[in-house]
């Protein structure tokens, strides 16, 4: 069996070990992860092992990015696993801070981030992206790191990440890596673990949705119509629909042509909340 990754609970520890690294001239990749880790975290980490001499992968479920009554309590927490699984994966280090860490007594600070973090999340979930973009500048700055891996799982957090980077010169360059499925089309998720059986066969109906209207857009049919048909489609098999909508794969605005755009979907079945989107 390989060694489990070394963990560092503290920015201090973990900015000692990595200096003389850093020194040698060693490249550094991040993944930020919030930990329950499946094939999908682990094939950011494979990616980020291609771009980078050493990985560092991050554990951290940020309260920042959940509103009351959201699921931060119940997140599944799964470290000893975590790490297990890691290890398989010739990980450098794991930078598990405990939430004082990341956020002392005192804490104030903010980032609050607009352009592709308007509208589809920040309409159901105003919350998020501010969380997101503080934790995410936090474990940047904590680990300094050439490059940075994130799921296209979560479009929008992708977007909006290298927004951030951008605006904040920020050393770092966001890299996005392709979503990993389940072989019938679900898109890997931590969150998946709560569905029970018959949530998780009509889970499908995602996927199966954003392909059917694809090919629809690639046939020429009009999006109102193609739209139309999708909500539906998801009503009936029991999802209710936050959002289904067509946006410019960069800047997520309206989209002058289906071409080059994204399909993006977020939908709840029972009490679990998924997201998916697809490449148009
Ligand atoms: O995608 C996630 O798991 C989280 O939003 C992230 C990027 C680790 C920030 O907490």
């Amino acid at each position: 069996m390989r060694n489990l990754p070394d963990v560092y609970r503290g920015v201090d520890d973990l900015r000692a070990a990595l200096l003389p690294l850093r020194r040698e001239g060693k490249t550094i990749a991040l993944v930020p992860t919030m930990g329950a880790l499946h094939a999908g975290h682990l094939s950011l980490v494979e990616k980020a092992r291609e771009l980078a001499d050493i990985v560092i992968v991050s554990i951290f479920v940020n309260p920042k990015q959940f509103a009351p009554g959201e699921d931060f309590e119940s997140y599944p927490r799964t470290e000893a696993s975590d790490l297990q699984k890691l290890a398989e994966h010739d990980v450098f280090g794991v930078f598990a801070p405990n939430a004082k860490e990341m956020y002392p007594n005192g804490f104030a600070t903010s980032i609050q981030i607009e352009g592709p973090a308007l509208g589809l999340e920040t309409d159901h979930r105003p919350h998020f992206f501010n969380g997101v973009a503080t934790v995410v500048a936090k474990l940047l700055l904590a680990v300094l790191p050439d490059v940075a891996v994130f799921g296209e799982k979560d479009y929008q957090q992708l977007r909006v990440i290298k927004q951030l980077a951008r605006d904040l010169h920020l050393p770092t360059q966001i890299v996005g890596a392709p979503t990993v499925r389940e072989d019938d089309g679900l898109a890997m998720s931590s969150r998946n673990e709560y569905l029970d059986d018959k949530e998780r066969e009509t889970a499908i109906t995602i996927s199966q949705t954003l392909n059917t209207a694809r090919n629809a857009l690639h046939n020429g049919e009009n999006w109102i119509e193609v739209r139309k048909k999708a909500l539906a489609v998801l009503k009936l098999s029991g999802f209710a629909t936050d959002y289904f909508e067509l946006r410019h794969a960069k800047h997520l605005g309206t989209p002058v042509d289906a071409k080059g755009s994204r399909i993006l979907v977020a939908a709840k079945v029972g009490e679990t909340r998924l997201i998916d989107n697809i490449e148009v």
